[in-house]
């Protein structure tokens, strides 16, 4: 594993200091979750009390997990696999020990195994509409049913899936992952601009207010468990986190760099770009569909039913199409790499084939089960694995199990194998460590309590044993 992390590092050219592990973490982590994701579920589940749940938890786990992950990559110079075993080894050499390794390395790196064809399936509808918005389809794209027409279609999607796969995989087989994220941070700032112009847009149609206020105004009545544990999936989707990713970057970082603050950064920055785009989003759906609940519920399809109808009516529409959808392609350009790379180095690593053969073999594997979501939208809709379509089961089982399993294991990690205290010392090599306390008292209570009762209520709640 010395040299998946080794290798990698020299690869990304490694890490100088913060700034480094600052970017490509917020590179990783700022991507269509943000965009695509976040504003569909905040609308789904309430709204306001969605986003309040989100912010809380984003404070708590979502800090506690980043600063964890980045300290276990930083302390072995490892990534997920090669961590776990590295850190519970200097502790104890028990049976248990080691398989407690071995289950949460595991769990952590074969995440972006599942989520990454999914990733690239979207990926794909993002490209289909960058050049529909460029073919100037805009008026056809405000369409109601427009969305559901184009996945609902078989051979469509899955060329512009397969596009953007091969695209992301040359990326990183031509080794410019590097050219791409330094192009795609000079991009970063015209997609903030661009997303504050449609907001005001939005915000500013008649009817929006009542969407401004479903957003920002909790409604308590709407609270369920389904709340917390959609918030928290989303939280640990949108941040990199509980998927090895953040323990690969951490690796690369030395013990200069201000753990703390630097972490603080990336949870901003990623949850400002989220909110940012529910702003564009939700007082569109009540100025464009009245609030219509049915519109509110849409999940997955809701970016791309909704935001075709604010282009459509502002003025210089195809324009604001084409290049809104360029900026969020890139956004997802990088955050498939990210995953995509972490797929192909377990490979390399764990399997000792070469990087060529792992990135082959991953994507006939990726383009198989890309392939499956796609069908699962048109000739297979009848097919549904508890009640979902094979794309959400993918996004769920990942995001409402896997991961906060993963993320307990990391828990357990640190304060049983590696010590909060030992952490604590860790991350004060380079500075003072200002949240302490609340990181101790989450590291060691809050989180792994939480993860747990969130963990089993998922796995329940699908086996319909209790309805969230
Ligand atoms: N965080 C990314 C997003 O918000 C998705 C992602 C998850 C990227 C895991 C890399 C790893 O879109």
């Amino acid at each position: 594993m010395a040299t998946k992390a080794k290798s990698s590092a020299e690869a990304s050219g490694g890490f100088t200091g913060k700034i480094g592990y600052v970017m490509a973490a917020a590179a990783s982590a700022v991507g269509l979750g943000n965009i695509w994701r976040f504003p569909y579920l905040c609308a789904k589940y309430g709204g306001g009390i969605f986003l309040l749940v989100y912010l809380i938890l984003v404070a708590t786990f979502g800090y506690t997990l980043l600063v964890s992950e980045t300290m276990i990559g930083r302390m072995s110079k490892k990534s997920p696999i090669g961590a776990y075993k590295d850190l519970t080894a200097r502790r104890s050499h028990s049976t248990g020990s080691k398989v407690f390794a071995g289950v949460g390395g595991w769990v952590n790196a074969l995440v972006p195994f599942l989520i990454c064809p999914y990733y690239c399936v979207i990926g794909g509808w993002i490209t289909k509409y960058f050049i529909e918005y460029c073919r100037n389809s805009v008026k056809v794209m405000a369409n109601d049913d427009y969305f559901g027409g184009f996945i609902g279609k078989t051979a469509q999607p899955e060329i512009y899936f397969i596009v953007f796969l091969v695209l992301t995989l040359a990326i990183i087989l031509l080794g410019v992952q590097k050219g791409v994220e330094r192009f795609s941070k000079m991009m970063m700032p015209a997609l903030i601009v661009l997303a504050i112009v449609v907001s005001i847009y939005s915000c500013t149609r008649p009817g929006a207010s009542v969407g401004l206020k479903y957003l920002f105004v909790p409604n308590f009545h709407e609270f369920s468990m389904m709340t917390v544990a959609s918030a928290l999936g989303q939280l640990f989707y949108s941040l990199s986190i509980a998927m090895g990713i953040m323990i690969t970057y951490g690796s690369y970082t030395d013990d200069s760099m201000d753990v703390d603050q630097s972490v603080g950064q990336i949870e901003i920055f990623d949850t400002l770009i989220a909110i940012l785009a529910g702003l564009m989003i939700i007082p569109a759906i009540f100025a464009f569909s009245g609030g219509d609940p049915k519109v509110l519920q849409s999940g997955p399809s809701l970016m791309f039913v909704t935001l075709p109808k604010v282009f459509n009516s502002m003025g210089l529409g195809m324009a604001a199409g084409i290049v809104f959808f360029l900026l969020v392609l890139f956004a997802a350009l990088t955050s498939a790499i990210s995953l995509a790379e972490t797929c192909v180095a377990t490979l390399q690593d764990e399997l000792h084939w070469s990087r060529l053969k792992s990135t082959l073999i991953f994507a006939i594997y990726a383009a198989v089960i890309g392939t499956c979501c796609v069908f699962g939208y048109s000739i297979w809709s009848d097919f549904t694995i508890g009640g979902f379509q094979i794309l959400d089961f993918l996004d769920f089982i990942t995001n409402s199990i896997m991961m906060p399993f993963g993320a307990f294991f990391t828990c357990i990690l640190v304060f049983h194998f590696v010590t909060v205290k030992k952490m604590d010392e860790e991350i004060e090599l380079a500075s003072k460590f200002k949240r302490k306390k609340i990181y101790n008292f989450n590291v060691n209570y809050l989180c792994p309590i939480g993860l747990a009762i969130i963990f089993a209520s998922s796995v329940l709640n699908a086996f319909g044993i209790i309805s969230m």
